[in-house]
């Protein structure tokens, strides 16, 4: 390894010797310098090493020594990549052996899921895209890359950015919502943070977009399940996340579980190469989920694993994740042809080229210097900031903010729950060190009487409602927190309801009976169907899962200190039956209105088929969410006035500014989230009702007015038609400024050829 790092070095001193340029414009440079490296290292790999570098092999969690094997295979340079080796000794083992003892020196790279957090956790990033608030997503994945760098991890799988548009699919919990807009700036900033100013930092860890493409869009929010999605879908909502973190630099990409229109998405080579590689210019690698490769043989695409390596290695994957298709059968594949020598160097080309990137070959181990970084002050402000940023409020009816000296029933099974508190994909977090509600009231002095009532959100016992209801009526307020635990979200956690699981709803019911005001707190991974207690309660914050700090932010929304900051990032249904829902939908030829709609139980008995008040509608839940996407209160109100278009009309090149103002019509400062909607009246292909294009955080003391303006070129009306056609088209459009998708001041403008 020596040798590489001394003519990087050379290369490095002759370039910045030679034009004077700065340490920056020297790393902005070192691409070139970078190929210079790997092709000199290529030339002398056998195709054993060469495969070995396409290898991510995971220890298992557990392992309590390293086994000899995988500690042959890295010194004879069989593997590229590990994950999940999490003892810190390990790491440095392996690498050492890697830098020392492997025939290149090339070393390894160590991965993990770094989702919301290495040890503080945030919100999982459903809560975190609640708070709208890109400084949140890029601070939180800056921590994590603070933290879990320290044990020399330089790989998250993470962010995550497939579209969600279904409650009952459990890694709705990962994602940024159903937005491609708020995903996008989500998606853009969370790279950001993990890979910091350059990724040879060696605070800096490769993000990895993930899952590339479509997983979402899983058949009825089953986890894994079959996707059908026609190419301008693809284009108009599933890529726009992607295209943002590739933009921004993000190092490496992961192939989804599912299949897309029949093929699945690790041996797509349409996407892999035509989208991935040609049109968005990605030079980082690709990776293939846990197995995915020889998943394609269960899927149906692949007759055995040969073929299945065949297939991914010809669509062009360069990593495999876990599964062994590359590793048995590549040489092989190579020598009969049906696989090029050219291809596999592609592969290798990408992966060393992110192992420069991460200054690797410079400094393969992990710097000391940035040990015990672990919830620092002000990781754990943060992470704070984070929860109270993304809980939204659903209901007030003037119950919040308590007042401090309220006598408080601190009720339900996610008072005191340390570890679901922390959500999904918490494999570093330590419950030891979350703050829950009952930790925060306890340090808070806060005048409560805790009991859990159900001892976890699944608990179906009613021998405790007595003491709980008897705790509720001795007290003035009662705050219940109610949700799922963690392991009811996430990977393979799909739920055909989403009611509140367990006995949560009939104890919501028997307290109501006290008369005593109840604050539903929801710790979930999902928005949680609430329409059998919403009239039971008296106000309503979704915490989702809120992380390490959830308890103190709570305390801190409930009493006033700070105020409810959060807005949906996904629709929000009354019922599963409802889902999939989403506000970006089509008008339909009979779109849902109430002038026509008949409910269920308005129809006369014995009524003639007709086809009176037909339209797009459930005939027993209408055809409104719950809550729409974006909506969230805070303590006090605000007042749209004035909505205002700068030009009837543009044309292509020009811009437009749209602009209201917005008075907290309050008592209290507050914050609104003042979002942008338009709608493409008539397209080649239906538009949407609206679509989110801007939205802006403002705060306001009482009676403060803003003028809020969002300036647009025909640029953000573009869409992919049928016939694959990117542009903006001539006509009418319609714009929103509002509090969410549901509501706004409406104006129009005219786009012109
Ligand atoms: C499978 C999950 O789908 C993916 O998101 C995760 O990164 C890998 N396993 C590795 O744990």
């Amino acid at each position: 390894m020596k040798n590489y790092y001394i003519l990087f070095i050379l290369l490095c001193f002759l370039s910045c010797s030679k034009n004077g340029q700065s340490e920056k414009k020297a790393i902005n440079e070192s691409d070139e310098k970078y190929e210079v490296v790997i092709n000199e290292l290529l030339s002398k790999m056998t195709l054993e090493e060469k495969i070995g570098q396409t290898n991510l092999r995971g220890t298992s969690s557990r392992a309590k020594t390293l086994s000899e094997e995988l500690k042959q295979q890295v010194r004879e340079g069989k593997v590229g990549a590990l994950l999940n080796v999490m003892k810190t000794e390990f790491v440095d083992e392996l690498q050492k052996i890697a830098v020392e003892e492997s025939p290149n020196k090339i070393p390894l790279i160590f991965a993990r899921d770094v989702i919301h957090g290495f040890k503080t956790m945030f919100p999982i990033p459903l809560g975190m895209a609640a708070s709208w608030d890109e400084d949140v997503a890029r601070t939180s994945s800056r921590v994590a890359a603070i933290e879990s760098s320290s044990v020399g991890i330089r790989w998250t799988f993470a962010p995550m950015l497939d579209i969600a548009r279904d409650s009952r699919w459990g890694r709705i919990a990962e994602s940024p919502g159903e937005d491609p807009y708020l995903a996008s700036i989500l998606g853009k900033a969370y790279v950001e943070g993990f890979q910091g100013d350059s990724l040879n930092n060696s605070t800096s860890i490769a993000a990895c977009a993930k899952h590339y493409i479509g997983y979402g869009a899983a058949i009825g929010g089953r986890d894994y399940n079959t996707t059908l999605i026609p190419e301008p879908l693809l284009r108009n909502l599933y890529l726009p996340p992607f295209e943002a973190a590739l933009n921004t630099g993000a190092a490496t990409v992961m192939t989804s579980f599912n299949e897309i229109n029949g093929i699945p998405a690790t041996g797509n080579e349409f996407l892999l190469k035509d989208v991935l590689r040609d049109e968005l210019s990605f030079d980082g690698f690709v990776v293939s989920d846990w197995d995915s490769v020889v998943e394609m043989i269960t899927h149906g695409y692949a007759r055995d694993e040969k073929h299945a390596g065949e297939l991914a290695a010809n669509a062009g994957l360069d990593m495999e994740m876990t599964s062994k298709a590359y590793e048995n059968n590549l040489k092989a594949l190579i020598k009969e042809g049906k696989v090029s020598e050219k291809q596999l160097d592609v592969f290798v080309k990408n992966i060393l080229r992110v192992k420069l990137r991460l200054g690797l070959f410079k400094e393969p181990y992990r710097d000391v210097a940035n040990e015990a970084k672990f919830y620092e002050k002000t990781h754990l402000e943060k992470a704070k900031e984070a929860a109270i940023k993304s809980t939204v409020m659903l209901k007030n009816e003037g119950v919040l903010p308590l007042a401090k000296r309220s006598k408080i029933a601190l009720i339900g099974p996610m008072a005191d729950a340390p570890l679901d508190q922390m959500g999904t994909w918490t494999f570093d977090g330590e419950k030891e060190q979350t703050i829950t509600p009952l930790n925060a009231f306890e340090a808070a002095d806060v005048n409560y009487t805790y009991i859990a009532g159900l001892s976890h959100s699944r608990d179906l016992s009613k021998k405790e409602f007595k003491k709980a209801i008897a705790v509720a009526r001795a007290s003035d307020v009662v705050v219940f927190v109610a949700g799922e635990e963690a392991i009811l979200s996430g990977e393979a956690h799909s739920r055909a309801s989403i009611d509140l699981p367990g006995a949560q709803e009939n104890l919501i019911k028997e307290l109501a009976k006290t008369g005593k005001s109840i604050v539903l707190v929801i710790m979930a991974g999902r928005p949680i169907t609430i329409t059998n207690v919403i009239d039971d309660v008296d106000a309503v914050l979704m915490s989702w899962h809120p992380g390490t700090m959830g308890g103190e932010a709570l305390q801190e929304i409930i009493f006033g200190l700070e105020e409810p900051q959060g807005r949906l990032p996904v629709s929000w249904p009354k019922t599963a039956g409802q889902l999939p829902y989403f506000y970006n939908h089509k008008n339909t030829g009979r779109p849902a209105n109430k002038k026509d709609y008949v409910a269920m139980y308005d129809i006369p008995i014995g009524a003639w088929q007709s086809s009176l008040g037909n339209d797009s509608h459930y005939l027993d839940v209408g055809y409104t969410p719950h809550f729409p996407f974006g909506y969230g209160l805070g303590y006090t109100n605000f007042k749209y006035d004035k909505i205002e278009v700068s030009k009837d009309t543009i044309r292509f090149n020009e811009d437009i500014t749209i602009k209201a103002t917005v008075t907290n019509t309050g008592t209290r400062t507050g914050k609104e989230v003042v979002q942008f909607y338009i709608q493409d009246v008539v397209g080649s292909i239906t538009r949407p009702v609206r679509e989110l294009k801007g939205f802006e955080h403002v705060n306001l003391k009482a009676g403060e007015t803003q003028e809020v303006s969002f300036t647009i070129s025909s640029k953000i009306l573009e869409f992919t038609n049928n016939k694959l056609v990117k542009a903006a088209e001539e006509g009418d459009f319609n714009v929103w400024i509002g509090p969410h998708s549901a509501s706004g001041l409406k104006s129009a403008f005219y786009l012109k050829d």
